[in-house]
This record gives structure tokens, sequence and C-alpha cells, in this order.
């Protein structure tokens, strides 16, 4: 399944689309089945239906784990870099992570979960992470994992609209200097939340926790239960490759975060045939992958699609500038990273912090390096290139989404001929279209529109959890008979895709999606707050930044506290990942004579340039754009 030259990959993206049956199916061949398929695709866009590998049984984690066991069993699977430097990392061998998801599938099901049930897991990046996640999914369990960052507010909605049962967490965290008090947002959460029975608590930062009788118990004590009960193995439950693997949710443009859902065949095909081919992954490489599990990138590439292709995944439990800014640069030469994927918001702070950090590094091991997240700026690209890759590696900018599973447009490593700054040409199987606002295909080269794809793929969402008629209304229905991605997108002379970012009410902010939407449900609900408009605007780390425009009419006077009780307010809310870096107060906002805000106007004035605002003679009282441009930030 892996292709090796550029006529080779002409030749598969041509027969993708021309026997698009027939490719997924010798890709599908290549995986792990205990019974195949009675139908290799149903699918319409308008309800939207989409079935691949009807009928085919299977469990993923045979897949990652049990089929490797034979001929990789005493290779590393998982190989963990602490938080701390001066503590031990520590290496999970293919067959060392069998055994302990085998254990931890056993702990789950003495805690009553079965095959069906949602399981929330709030954990740092801690091996157990990946255990938990496996031993969901060992046991036909759906996971839904929730970012560290996130609330105990934002968890509880999560929990909540999935009706989750059971919730996995550590007594604490720490990423840097900071610490988080992981057990504690649980509590808070849980006040919520009568249907979680269970809270399986990680021993982790031993920061003192209440546990509550009946409800929370210990993973080490269920683990000592399951030793005692003598069960070593846990025979993986078989699965309907389109029964539900795992929700994640992500923000959209309304107020309220949505559950994607990512069903098990499909998935699995598509993050395994996207991960070998992408970054070319050669047995015996090691590969580093610095996101988040709580995010798709690291469900796709640090957990199911390495495992799947038996490769050694570094899960990093830190941040980049702890210690110092060399830090992943250490991790590099520690574990002879061979693969290096990151994020453009990490390498331009890394950027900044010069050549000094670098000093001393050893970074011969690199081959191949990658990006994801937003879109990797030139000055950005270069750096990475000379700097990390010293003109030797390849860098695949790979663009996907939450929704899409797993790559969409990504250059295949020593295959695809780069651009700095483009995410190259879809993979094959994947049909992406530019249209206008009417939807209108705009054919050609040379030419910019709306990013839709017009053909199923194995990796893509089925539906949004318990709310099907939000998936199409969100996806489908923008522009019939098409995926509509939200990103804007050029199409350059030689059709090479370049992603211009968000066409819709969506910020990416450090690579993480938050609805202006949800930003501003959190700012007013501040007591003194009348209303609030949210936009991005260029920020030379982050990508965007949050710009806040806050009508607060009866402040006592102290601007500086008004503005931290909306922070405090924010990151109650929602999480401090979404706090706004800027908050202007105005006396109102822009409005049309039907009261919409006029976003556009407010962007403008957010990214500084207020030369030419447009049309504002459309506007309820034109004068407020006077003051609010008076006072911008
Ligand atoms: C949005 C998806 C997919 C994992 C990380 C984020 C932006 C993603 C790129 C890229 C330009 C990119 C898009 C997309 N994005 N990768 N290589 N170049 N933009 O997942 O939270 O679902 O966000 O991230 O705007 O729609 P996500």
């Amino acid at each position: 399944m892996k292709i090796t030259s550029f006529p080779e990959y002409e030749q598969a993206y041509k027969k993708s689309v021309e026997q698009p049956e027939q490719f997924w199916k010798e890709i599908a061949d290549n995986f792990l089945w205990r019974k195949k398929w009675d139908k290799i695709l149903n699918w319409n866009f308008t309800e939207p239906k989409i079935e691949w590998f009807k009928g085919a049984k299977l469990n993923i984690t045979e897949n990652c784990l049990d089929r490797h066991l034979e001929t990789m069993g005493d290779k590393p699977a998982i190989i963990w870099e602490p938080n701390d430097p001066t503590e031990d990392h520590r290496v999970l061998t293919y067959k060392q992570l069998y055994d302990k998801v085998c254990q931890f599938a056993n702990v789950l099901k003495n805690n009553g979960a079965k095959k069906g049930d949602r399981i929330c897991i709030y954990m740092p990046m801690v091996p157990e992470l990946a255990i938990a996640v496996l031993a969901c999914a060992r046991l036909g369990a759906i996971h839904s994992v929730v970012f560290g960052g996130f609330s105990a507010q934002s968890i509880a909605d999560r929990i909540l609209d999935a009706e989750c049962n059971i919730v996995i967490t550590t007594d604490g965290g720490v990423r840097g200097d900071k610490k988080i008090p992981m057990k504690t947002v649980i509590d808070d959460a849980l006040v919520r939340c009568p249907s979680v029975k269970k809270v399986i608590v990680l021993t982790h930062t031993r920061t003192p926790v209440s546990m509550i009788k009946g409800r929370d118990v210990w993973w080490e004590d269920e683990i000592k239960k399951v030793e005692t009960q003598g069960n070593k193995e846990f025979i993986a439950e078989e699965m309907d490759a389109e029964d539900m693997l795992f929700i994640l949710y992500t923000s959209g443009s309304t107020g309220k975060p949505k559950g994607v859902v990512h069903t098990c065949g499909g998935y699995m095909v598509y993050a395994g045939y996207t991960f070998t081919n992408a970054f070319q992954y050669e047995p015996g490489e090691v590969y580093f992958c610095t996101a988040d599990i709580g995010w798709i990138t690291g469900h796709s590439y640090i957990v199911y699609g390495p495992l799947s292709q038996g490769a050694t995944t570094v899960m990093f439990e830190g941040v980049p500038t702890w210690p110092d800014a060399g830090r992943f640069w250490d991790i590099v030469d520690k574990y002879k990273v061979n693969i290096f994927y990151t994020a453009p918001t990490a390498i331009r702070s890394l950027m900044s912090f010069g050549d000094e950090p670098l000093k001393g590094k050893d970074l011969s091991s690199l081959t191949k390096l990658g990006s994801v997240g937003e879109p990797l700026n030139e000055e950005a690209w270069h750096w990475f290139d000379e700097r990390i890759g010293k003109k030797k590696c390849p860098i695949v900018d790979t663009w996907w989404q939450t929704e899409t599973g797993g790559f969409m447009i990504s250059p295949i490593a020593n295959v695809t001929p780069l651009k700095p700054g483009y995410a190259t040409l879809p993979l094959p199987g994947v049909q992406p279209i530019l249209v206008d606002e009417k939807g209108e295909e705009i054919l050609g080269n040379g030419v910019s529109g709306n990013l839709c794809i017009k053909f199923p793929w194995p990796g893509m969402l089925r539906t949004t959890y318990g709310d099907h008629e939000r998936c199409r209304t969100t996806y489908f229905a923008t522009y019939k008979d098409l995926y509509f991605t939200g990103d804007g997108c050029l199409r350059d002379e030689d059709g090479y895709y370049r992603i211009t970012g968000r066409v819709d009410d969506v910020l990416n902010v450090s690579g993480h999606r938050i609805g202006t939407a949800e930003v501003e449900n959190a700012i007013n609900m501040h007591s003194s707050v009348v209303e609030s408009a949210v936009v991005g605007y260029p920020h030379d780390i982050k990508g965007q930044g949050v710009y806040a425009f806050v009508v607060c009419p009866n402040q006592h006077g102290d601007q500086e506290l008004a503005r931290k009780d909306i922070m405090m307010t924010v990151s109650r809310i929602i999480g401090a990942i979404a706090k706004p870096d800027k908050i202007q107060f105005v006396t109102g906002l822009p409005k049309t004579r039907s009261g919409k805000i006029m976003r556009r106007i407010l962007r403008k004035i957010a990214e500084g340039d207020t030369s030419n605002l447009g049309d504002i003679s459309t506007l309820l009282d034109p004068g407020v754009v006077e003051d609010i441009k008076a006072g911008a930030l």
C-alpha cells in the first residue's frame, strides 16, 4: 500500500477516482479483519449516509497490537518522555502495551463498561492515556477524549451530550511549571452529570484528591484486582466496520461544540494508509508527533495510525519551551527521532528564540518533517527546513480536519515535489473541488474558492453524535452533494493547493479550533457585559489571536480589572485556550438595520487596517464605527 514514486502516486490517484471501491479494497486487504465486508461503499451526501466496508468485522486493537506480537513483540511501541527531563522516561514494547491494554480493558469491564458505552477520558499525556483509549476500543466502548485544557463546564457539556457512564482521569497533570488539578476539575464537572457512575483515577502527580465512595476508584487498585483474578487476556470485542469507535468534540460556527463520530473500519484503514504514505514510514524508524491525544492529531497520528503500522511512537508530556526552548531538540537527540511532526505555532515560537536552543543538539537522525494545524507560512517553512531539517528532510504540510479523520491534502515524503506554504496535492482517494459562493465549481488552475470534497473517503465523519441533522446542515447542506470544509483555498498554476484559512466564524488559535460564537457566549455570561463580538486578527506566534469587542456600560472605572474578570469568565466557561488576547470596551457594536453584527468591519479594525472599511451606510448607527476605530488596541 506504499507509494514510492511520483508516477506511482499519479497512477494510484487515477485509480482511486476511476475505481474507488477496487482501490480501497486493495488497501483494506492490508489490515486484519475477522470477516471481510459485504460491500466496500454505500453513500449519498444528501442525508448524508456513508458506509465503508459494511458487514466487515474487526477490532482496531487487533490491528494495532495483536497482529504485531509475533514479529515485533519486543519492539518499542510507545516511548514516553516525561514533563520533567530529570525523571525517568518509559518504553512500552508492543507486548507490554498489549498486556496493559488487556489488563485495563478488564478493569473497565469490572467497573461495568460494555460495548457501545461512552467513556470520557480526561488525562494528561501519560502512556495510560493511550492505554485507556485502546482499552475502550478493545472492549467496544466509544471513547470521548477531552483535552486537558478544557474547563469543568466544557467537560460537563461533553459528558452530558454523549451520556458517558464512566470517566477516566488522573489526580493531576503537569505541563512545564504548571500543575493542573485534573480530578478536581472532573469533580466540578460531575456535579452536573448524573449519568457518570464510575470515575477511574490514575495516580500521577500525587496531588491530594477527594475520592467519592462508590463512584471513584484508583486505577492501581483496580489493576491489582485484575491481577488477583488472574485475567491476563482480554478477547477483543467483535465490531462491525460501521460501529462507532470514538467521538471527538470540535467547534464550529455555532455556540455549541459538536461530537464528530468516527467508525471502526474506515477510520482504521484511512489513518494507517495515510500515516504510512505521507511519512513513508520504514520499520524501525522513531516517530515523534508533538500533538496532544486530546485532539484528532493525537488520535490518528500518535495512537491509531502509527500503532496499526507497527511504528515506534514518542509521546511527550510537556511543552516545547520548558525547561527551555531546546526541549524538542533534546528529545529528538535522546531517542534519535527520524520523523518529527509538529505545528506551525510551535515552529514560529521556537524560531523566535533564535539559534541558541539548537546548540549542541544532534538532529542528524531526522529524515522527515511534518506540520499540521494551520497554514505553515514561508518564513517558518524555511526555518524548519534549514535549521531543523538541515535542508535534507522533506516537510509534509498535512491539511486535514477532525472531521476528515486523516490527511487529505498532503505531500508524500520524498515523492511529491514540495512548495513552501502549500499542502501540495490531494492524497489518493481525495477529490477536492473549489466552489464559489453559489456552489458553482471553479475550474482550472490559478483560482481560489471554498474548499469542498466531492467523493467520500474511508476516514470521513459519519455523523455528529446524537444529532444527525446538525451534521447534514453543517457539512453537507451549504453546497449540494459536497462536503464543505469551511476552508478557503488557492489552486495555483501547477494545480497545487494552498489552504488560506477558515471562511466561517471559526478561529484557529495556535492550531486550536475556537468558535467565535462560543467565546462570545462565554464573555456574555459575565454579569456586567451586555453584548460582545469576537473576531480573529493575525498573530505572529499563534497564527490568529482572539480580539473581543465588549459592550460593558457599568464598569466601575478599573478597565484592567474588568478585562481580567472577563478573561477569568472565559477560562471558567470554556478553558484557558479560548482567553481573548485583546479586549476592547466599546459603546456599541456595528449592526445593520436588521440587527446583524457586521463582523467584516470589526475584522478590519482588529487587523489594524481601517483605511477602507467598505460600505458602512447600511449600519444602524455609523457613528459607533468611529468610536471603535478610535479605541482600537
Ligand atoms: C482546521 C481543522 C487536523 C488536525 C489539526 C487541526 C486548519 C489544518 C492545516 C494545514 C492550513 C490547516 C484548517 C482546518 N488546518 N491543517 N496543513 N494548512 N490549514 O484540526 O481542529 O479539526 O482544525 O485546521 O483551517 O479546517 P481541527
